[in-house]
């Protein structure tokens, strides 16, 4: 009986240390927003690179712009094992849901390129500084603006992203002052126009603003959006015209837009996250400019706080992020300002991209 009693034990032992090893094959789990925005394939191949030859199994799943997508990749994770969890939230509330449900295992969670909000289930945040994202954006509109009355058009983020008020932030700071010593006239938002003498915006004033220029970083929104504008403006609103995009693909269709319109005479427009296809309207003079966000440099960041972490170690953060229910510990990289003199140094003898991707002129 004692005998049958020890061999019980230690099979039971055997099958739960074999269900342990069956559910804990990867390591660490990383969550990406959509596969339709560029930027994310940029960040999947960074990470497929510098994983190649780790010691630790990782796995990245798509969320394809679905909070509910969102949730069930973070299930399929947890029941993979991981013990650590890299995620860019869909939409930064309700994320928090999702990242609960890790932290209730026990599972470290970093949030990567976008904070997720209202939760105190988010141990570290990876970012680029994302307030000098915008103020480059505005900064470079009015370093090309003379005199005063120049048409100017914003263009915004998704709401649901924390990063969108941030850039927004960033490149108000800049042009507002601008857009009340009368450098620019803003066209496409009465929220907008009705709040220009503030220097500064809270996050409700903002909303009002997002709500009426708002691409939800979608290009066919940005394309239709920049059309009813362009379609609703007299030709006195057109001529020289100055476009705050937030980012590269919402960018390229913007200015499609405004190239169709034969009353813009010329246009100046920004743009964020040196893709590929931007860096090409860049070098051909339709974009004006992008604001590089190294992702090797995010991928690396987010990688060696995980790692740190499955070592039994404390990340090392650089400050914090209050994301409206704690200060989540943060380490942010800084961003390049690219246009077209600045190509070639910023982007290809930096080891980015090759020359070989891009035509350039004879
Ligand atoms: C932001 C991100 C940007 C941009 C955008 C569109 O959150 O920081 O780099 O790509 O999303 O997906």
């Amino acid at each position: 009986m004692k005998r049958l009693g020890i061999l019980f034990f230690v099979l039971m032992f055997a099958l739960v240390s074999l269900a342990g090893c069956a559910t804990s094959t990867v390591d660490i789990g990383i969550v990406l927003p959509t596969k339709d925005e560029p930027r994310w394939v940029q960040d999947e191949t960074r990470f497929k690179d510098l994983l190649a030859d780790s010691d630790y199994s990782v796995e990245i799943l798509f969320s394809q712009g679905s909070t509910a997508t969102e949730l069930s990749n973070v299930e399929t994770l947890i029941s993979k094992g991981i013990k650590v969890l890299i995620i860019t939230a869909q939409d930064g509330d309700a994320a928090g849901a999702a990242v609960e449900k890790a932290k209730a295992e026990g599972i470290t969670v970093i949030a990567y390129d976008r904070l997720i909000t209202n939760t105190e289930a988010v141990d570290y945040y990876v970012t680029f500084d994302s307030i000098a994202v915008g103020e480059a954006q505005g900064q470079y509109l009015v370093d090309h603006a003379t005199g005063t009355g120049n048409p100017l058009y914003l263009y915004a983020g998704a709401a649901s992203d924390n990063n969108a008020f941030l850039f927004f932030e960033g490149a108000w700071n800049v042009l507002q002052p601008k857009i009340a010593d009368g450098t620019f006239v803003i066209e496409n938002s009465s929220a907008a126009v009705g709040l220009q003498a503030n220097a500064t915006l809270t996050r409700t004033q903002m909303s009002t603003i997002l709500d009426q220029v708002t691409t939800n970083w979608d290009f066919n929104t940005a394309l239709s959006l920049a059309q009813t504008h362009l379609t609703a403006a007299t030709v006195a609103q057109k001529g020289d015209v100055f476009i705050l995009a937030p980012n590269d693909g919402t960018a390229r269709a913007i200015a499609d837009a405004f190239t169709a319109d034969t009353a813009v005479t010329s246009y100046k427009i920004t743009g964020q996250d040196a893709e590929i296809a931007s860096v090409q309207y860049i070098i051909d003079g339709k974009q004006s400019m992008t604001v590089f966000k190294d992702v090797r440099t995010l991928v690396s960041d987010a990688i060696t706080m995980a790692v740190s972490v499955l070592d039994g170690n404390t990340p090392t953060t650089t400050g914090t992020y209050d994301n409206g229910s704690i200060d989540v510990p943060a380490k942010q990289t800084a961003v390049v300002v690219v246009q077209q003199s600045n190509v070639t140094s910023a982007l290809i003898t930096s080891g980015y991209y090759t020359a070989s991707q891009f035509t350039f002129p004879n």
